[in-house]
């Protein structure tokens, strides 16, 4: 299996349009601290099929970036596009309309991800005048998988955090979870958990038998959101471990054997500043930041 990330960024992306914070200003300076919307292409044994984990604002930009997933010569069009989604938010779900030109989706995900966009967003009634649109479960580890380029595809249940636009529906928590992604050919597990609220018993287990372990990378720490006045919630209060501090992911990760990378980073992050102290504190513990256009062979 092979792994590419089209995207490292959280919602707005860095920068972000209405932003004028370090982060952004920094990432207009220089266009290589640039970061589109978190997602990741999965190619399969055979490298000519993939499917995408998210499918955020940006993504049809993601799809052109890279030669392997543009469609082949001549008059062909890219027929089917497979999408899994980790969760219902906006910055993983709104470039579902922007594939609309595909011949066909096929949409993996859980039960109450997929009653909100069918149901609140209305995708079946916005995309089937344009492009059919087939929805599959993504079940829970353990059960038989979906199977999508030859990859075992699962869901990791790790939350009950609903978007805004469903912040009164019913508690599940498969509202937010990990992708699990197996590849029986070689044998290698991944896990892509670009929202982690909790470090969860279900959680814990799959990443300490994982090869590669995606994660949250939302914010450096606790109390970043309040001090830069974002919101008036804490990370873990908007749903995200911080990284740092004794609450934090980065402890954890550096215990596991797999190789851990941190995605979606919100442009608060100090991480999105390359030459920021932090990066120092991260290899030390062995850990990565991911960045758009990694390419993982596992
Ligand atoms: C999140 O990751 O917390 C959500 O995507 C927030 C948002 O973009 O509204
Ligand atoms: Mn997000
Ligand atoms: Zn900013």
């Amino acid at each position: 299996m092979l792994l590419l990330t089209l995207g490292t960024a959280a919602g707005g992306g860095v920068p972000q349009w209405n932003c004028a914070c370090p982060g952004c200003s920094g990432a207009r300076a220089h266009p290589d601290r640039r970061r589109r919307h978190d997602s990741l292409a999965v190619f399969g044994e055979d490298r000519s099929s993939w499917f995408l984990v998210n499918s955020g604002p940006d993504i049809t930009e993601q799809l052109e970036t890279h030669a392997a997933l543009r469609p082949g010569t001549g008059s062909e069009r890219t027929p089917v596009v497979r999408i899994l989604l980790t969760d219902a938010e906006l910055d993983h779900t709104l470039g579902l309309l922007r594939l609309r030109e595909a011949h066909h989706l096929e949409i993996y995900a859980t039960a109450p991800v997929r009653q909100a966009l069918r149901e609140r967003l209305a995708l079946d009634t916005v995309l089937t005048p344009y492009t059919a649109v087939t929805w599959h479960d993504l079940p829970p580890a353990g059960q038989t998988p979906a199977v999508a380029a030859g990859i075992e595809v699962s869901a990791v249940p790790l939350s009950t955090k609903r978007p805004r636009y469903a912040a009164d529906a019913a508690e599940d928590d498969a509202w937010v979870v990990a992708a699990r992604l197996h590849d029986p050919a070689s044998g290698a597990t991944a896990l892509y958990a670009p929202a982690l609220a909790a470090w969860t018993e279900g959680f814990a287990k799959e990443a300490a038998g994982a090869d590669c372990v995606f994660v949250d990378g939302t914010f450096w720490d606790e109390e970043e959101p309040r001090r830069l006045a974002i919101s008036a919630r804490t990370s873990t209060g908007m749903g995200h471990l911080p990284i740092d501090g004794p609450g934090g992911t980065a402890g954890r990760l550096s215990q596991l054997p797999a190789r851990c990378l941190y995605t979606h980073f919100n442009n608060t992050n100090p991480l999105v500043d390359p030459i920021a102290p932090q990066h120092g504190v991260l290899a030390g513990l062995g850990l990565e930041v991911a960045q758009d256009g990694m390419v993982i062979e596992l």
